[in-house]
């Protein structure tokens, strides 16, 4: 069960292989990419527990000799100390201009690493494997890399796009349902931003999927990553239409650095709040149907999603508050905050004509 979504980006295009089996071919998938021998793998320490043994199983097979680092797990690895670590040890490691990096891991250690292969010497080639239902659908495409400065989330990067992306859909199988759920996230977002009957698909799939229905994890995986594909093909550096896939991070960035970027609030669980605050305000303002918030809302709790603020634990600051912290978000121009809304559902567009009014209106209304 394996499929392939090329990302056409011309000197820098890759496919995207997607379907169950992939680390333990990753050995004979990476050769072709290699001009020696040799490779540099970068993971964390609860993924590399659990996968790392067949990835290097499979490179040896194919006399592919890796050495490996792990990192601590958790968003707090996305900063400068683990950066200069990964650098220095690659660099320590003898990691040439020609080799290739792999990145073996969630959205933190596939951002952390791509942005470390970015540095070095200027650029050298990476490989991404990730792990997480978020990582395979949305941060391991599309060459965004980086870490978090004390200032916002992922503030310091830089475009580097890998030189193939593995998504094995069996290792699916070792993520906590929340974990899942949060990824889940995302590919909902997808749904919302460009494709009704995706959205559709996923109101009458989502609940098979979550439980381990394999086929329609490949399909959800491989539609959300041909989204992607088309959007960053269109505006690889974010220029124009690549600011869709931020559907509901305006107000999801807000809500994580709310939440001290803690277990409180996974990345995915703002995304899918932030869809629905998204959605609210779209139908507010009078630009998308009255009941496209209710279907939305009930599509994640029936996923048994966090949909609203009062859903995330502990006290969260004011309205006004969490508005000034969106004033952080990359998607401020000239100082004037910019929302992705919705005409309907599958229909988003980008505008920064909306009145601090409205988006306290939205934020009162999800407590
Ligand atoms: N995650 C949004 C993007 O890659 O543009």
């Amino acid at each position: 069960m394996l499929e392939t979504v090329h990302v056409p980006l011309g000197a820098r295009a890759y496919d995207v292989v997607i379907g169950t089996g992939l680390l333990t071919q990753a050995g004979r998938r990476i050769a072709p990419f290699l001009e020696r021998q040799r490779v540099a793998i970068v993971t964390d320490s609860n993924v590399g527990a659990l996968h790392l043994g067949a990835l290097q199983d499979s490179l040896e097979a194919d006399g592919i000799v890796s050495t490996c680092l792990a990192l601590p797990p958790g968003e707090a690895t996305k900063s400068w100390g683990p950066l200069e670590q990964t650098v220095e040890w690659l660099l320590s490691e003898k990691i040439e201009r020609r080799d290739v990096v792999i990145a073996l891991g969630g959205g933190v250690i596939g951002d952390l690493v791509g942005f470390a292969a970015a540095i070095l010497r200027r650029g050298v080639r990476f490989v991404q494997l990730p792990t997480s239902l978020l990582a395979q659908v949305d941060s391991s495409v599309g060459g965004k890399t980086g870490i978090n400065a004390p200032h916002g989330k992922n503030l310091i990067g830089a475009f580097h796009q890998p030189s193939l992306v593995l998504a094995d859909t069996d290792v699916l199988g070792t993520l906590t349902s929340r974990d899942f759920l949060a990824g889940y996230g995302e590919v909902v977002k997808y749904g919302l931003l460009g494709d009704a009957p995706f959205f559709e698909w996923l109101e009458a799939n989502g609940p098979a999927l979550a439980e381990g229905d394999m086929a329609a994890r490949v399909r959800a995986v491989t539609k959300s990553v041909q989204m992607k594909a088309d959007i960053v093909a269109r505006d690889e550096t974010e220029q124009g239409d690549r600011a869709l896939l931020n559907l509901g991070h305006t107000f999801c960035h807000a809500l994580e650095a709310a939440t001290g970027y803690s277990d409180r609030l996974l990345h995915g669980e703002g995304v899918a709040i932030g869809c629905a605050m998204a959605a609210d305000l779209s139908a507010r303002l009078g630009l998308s149907p009255q009941e496209d918030p209710s279907r939305i809302g009930a599509h994640l709790s029936a996923m048994g999603m966090k949909a609203r603020l009062s859903d995330i634990e502990g006290d969260l600051p004011g309205s006004d508050a969490l508005l000034d912290l969106m004033g952080q978000d990359k998607k401020v121009v000239d100082g004037t905050l910019r929302f992705i809304l919705m005409r309907g559902i599958g229909d988003a567009f980008v505008t920064a004509d909306v009145q601090r009014q409205a988006v306290l209106d939205v934020l009162d209304a999800a407590r």
